[in-house]
């Protein structure tokens, strides 16, 4: 695992971009697994700003998402659907049939589960996984206490994520109890993996990430199984380390 240190959530932000345009570059069909959150929206922003100044294309590149609320449809202000829109793929010149995120609405999840499964796979895999960190460990909305051998499963949401997470809805009772998302194996199938942490609210849950011991119910522990992990964090969300 590398550790990279910056200074703040701008230099964070600044060398996650830099790889994911590299890796880019260098392989135009790749494919790129998404994070939604607070954490990824600097990188996001990164991207559409080289895509407008330095040409980068993604009209050959696939991406999928980790995760989706259950209950919210693609139009929702609140569904990852919507936040990927608006924050990623309407600016970049990639082909909307190429975003692929879990269906939250779908009437049979558990066949939608299987679905999303079989589509990465038939994608070849992810080449470069992007993800942010909850402050209780989850990656994806793999709560703890998820099995390392999950598969895109439904979850129940914590109450603790749902609290943290009630910050972009009107209230607590308004955010999803229920979500799907890829699961802990799915996650480590990926080629690469692109961890984030950013801010003091992080700090602790990266402490544990970094010095803790691998368990399932410190769902990103699960990462130091993975040989091509590098973990990019902020100043505030070192503090302990
Ligand atoms: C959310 C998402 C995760 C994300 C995490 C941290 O619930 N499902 O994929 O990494 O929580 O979010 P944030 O980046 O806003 O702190």
């Amino acid at each position: 695992m590398k550790l990279v240190r910056t200074e703040n959530y701008a230099e964070m932000s600044l060398e996650a971009g830099k790889i994911i345009v590299d890796r880019v570059r260098s392989n135009p069909n790749l494919t790129l697994g998404l994070a939604t959150g607070s954490t990824p929206k600097g990188v996001y922003d990164y991207l559409i700003h080289n895509h407008k100044e330095n040409g980068t294309t993604y009209t050959n590149a696939k991406s999928v998402n980790l995760d989706e609320y259950i209950g919210l449809s693609a139009q929702d202000p609140n569904s990852y659907h919507y936040f990927m829109n608006q924050n990623l793929f309407c600016h970049l010149d990639i082909n909307e049939n190429h975003t692929h995120i879990p269906n939250g609405a779908a009437n049979l999840l558990e066949q939608e589960c299987l679905r999303y499964e079989q589509l990465i796979k038939n994608l070849g895999g992810v080449d470069l996984q992007l993800l942010g960190i909850g402050q209780n460990g989850h990656i994806g909305f793999n709560e703890p206490g998820t099995a390392f051998s999950s598969r895109t499963h439904i979850v129940t949401l914590a109450q603790n994520t749902r609290e943290a997470n009630s910050r972009f809805f009107n209230s607590l009772e308004k955010v999803p109890t229920h979500a799907i998302t890829m699961g802990i194996a799915s996650i480590l199938d990926s080629k690469e993996i692109l961890l984030l942490v950013s801010g003091e609210r992080k700090a602790e849950a990266l402490n544990k990430f970094v010095n803790g011991e691998i368990s399932e119910q410190f769902p990103a522990s699960a990462l130091k199984y993975h040989k091509n992990v590098t973990v990019i964090a902020d100043k505030d969300a070192l503090k302990y380390i």
